[in-house]
């Protein structure tokens, strides 16, 4: 669902503060590169931003600042997006401080987010900055996303005076008892008049506990200079959970998922065995009636059709199954494909392209990589096929192996239409099998099967002394 946030009324950038550390993580990752739902903090903030059209997305950076500017452009075009060095990180308002240079005489609104707050949706983005547009009739200079917390601890408190309007925001390490109690929060996500901000940011000093240097202090000083400074107050308070611990990674990831089963569950039909016990992506996608069973891992856009029966501890990973394909336990299923009315495992392995077609069936302990397996064809029992092309309605016996590598380079295996592999096959690569052939239990199929031959027989025998160079 393709959605444009996008608003008319002023140009609008967006800055993502993603230069620090994350001490509390206690990492040696960089706090906005630990992921959730398998893709890093930073990652979900920019696909966010992105809906909502804006002219640039700015993302300051530091603390492994190639390695987030490579996260970044996994997510976004290079003509999109501009990165803001912070070399040393002394606080949110030196980070937007950062970006002086790309932003202070650009006539925009700027949307500031933080890379460490990862749930934040579009629709709640978008509603802010509409706030800031519209407020009181000519629109504010400042608006700040707020949400009320139970337990507001280690957050910003957001402190209003008697006529309920933004005073200042005072973090948690400088707050009065009497302002610990407030339990409105600052979200540290923020739309501003982009000169304005810049302009009061001169002003901003680091005279406060951490000694740093507070974007939080910008709204004070512009209200001071009698600048309309708005709330926008949000409902959603997980929506707007900022990232410290690991203790609250494992939380949003849980939220995340459960809000993706949820969905799953309610709009589209699917049944989850124990939806406590399933993790699920976000961006997958799954059929009416198709049944998961417990610890079932499905990863990034894997699609799984109407219908299907997906046992406990199987893994897909990025990969289209059809419809009614059952799928029995412990499989590890990636990058790969398998058609309608197929069977797969208990634990079989498919990767590097797999494919299978209509009606075909892997069993038991079978691998299948960068392999075709024909319509209504059959490798049931403990099988290797890599690089091979198998036609329909073929049958490979088990223990066959394609062997694939000669210890330099990967060969291919093609297999007719109606084939028979006996039990134990070798089918040493490069080689073709033709139609209707077959080959009997244990043979060491070196040369090409003509269609409708049956091969058999290896005799080990000594065929060279091996020098230096062979081995
Ligand atoms: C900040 C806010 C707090 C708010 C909270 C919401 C300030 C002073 N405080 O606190 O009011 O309730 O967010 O989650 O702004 N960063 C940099 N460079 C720096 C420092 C931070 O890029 O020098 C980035 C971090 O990578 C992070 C974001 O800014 O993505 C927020 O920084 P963090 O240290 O987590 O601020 P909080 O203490 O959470
Ligand atoms: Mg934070």
């Amino acid at each position: 669902m393709e959605q444009n946030f996008s608003n008319e009324q002023s140009t609008l950038d967006v800055l993502i503060l993603a230069a620090g550390l994350g001490t509390r993580m206690r990492s040696n990752l960089a706090k906005v590169l630990h992921k959730i739902d398998n893709r890093p903090l930073i990652n979900h903030v920019c696909r966010t931003a992105t809906a909502l059209a804006p002219r640039k997305i700015y993302v300051v950076i530091g603390h492994q600042g190639e390695d987030v500017k490579k996260a970044v452009l996994e997510e976004l075009n290079e003509e999109h997006a501009a990165f803001a060095w912070q070399k040393e990180q002394l606080g949110t308002g030196h980070a937007v401080n950062s970006a002086r240079e790309f932003l202070e005489n650009e006539d925009s609104t700027l949307l500031v987010l933080s890379g460490d707050v990862p749930m934040i949706r579009a629709e709640t983005l978008a509603a802010l900055v509409q706030k800031h547009h519209t407020h009181r009739g000519k629109g504010a200079t400042c608006t700040v996303l707020t949400v009320k917390l139970e337990d507001p601890s280690g957050y910003g408190r957001v402190v209003r005076d008697s006529a309920g309007l933004f005073d200042k925001i005072v973090e948690q390490k400088d707050a009065t008892d009497e302002e610990k109690q407030v339990k409105e929060i600052n979200s540290g996500i923020y739309c501003f008049n982009t000169k304005k901000l810049y302009s009061a940011l001169s002003r901003v000093k680091n005279e406060n506990a951490q000694g740093e240097y507070y974007l939080t202090d910008v709204p004070r000083l512009l209200r001071e200079e009698g600048e309309d400074i708005a709330i926008y107050q949000h409902n959603d308070s997980k929506e707007v959970s900022g990232i410290n611990t690991r203790v609250e990674l494992a939380d949003l990831e849980r939220t995340l998922c459960r809000r993706t089963i949820s969905r799953l569950m309610l709009d589209y039909g699917v049944t989850f065995v124990d939806p406590k016990n399933a993790y699920i992506s976000e961006s997958a996608n799954i059929g009416r009636d198709t049944i998961i069973y417990p610890n079932v891992t499905i990863e990034k856009d894997t699609e799984i059709g109407d219908g299907c029966v997906i046992r406990g501890g199987t893994r897909i990973t990025n990969s289209r199954i059809g419809r009614g394909v059952e799928i029995l336990d412990n499989c590890v299923i990636t990058d790969s494909e398998i058609a309608d009315n197929c069977t797969v495992g208990p634990m079989a392995h498919l990767r590097g392209h797999a494919k299978m077609e209509e009606s075909a069936k892997v069993g038991n302990f079978v691998e299948l990589k960068k392999t075709i397996l024909g319509r209504g064809s059959k490798a049931n029992h403990l099988t290797y096929l890599g690089d091979a092309t198998i036609g329909e309605k073929t049958n490979i016996g088990a223990g066959t192996i394609t062997c694939n590598y000669d210890g330099k380079n990967k060969h291919a295996t093609s297999i007719g239409n109606n084939v028979k592999i006996g039990s134990d096959t070798m089918l040493i690569a490069p080689i073709k099998v033709g139609d209707g052939a077959v080959t009997g239990a244990g043979s060491v199929v070196t040369k090409d099967v003509e269609s409708n031959k049956l091969v058999v027989g290896a005799p080990a025998r000594a065929i060279k002394t091996l020098n230096q160079e062979d081995s």
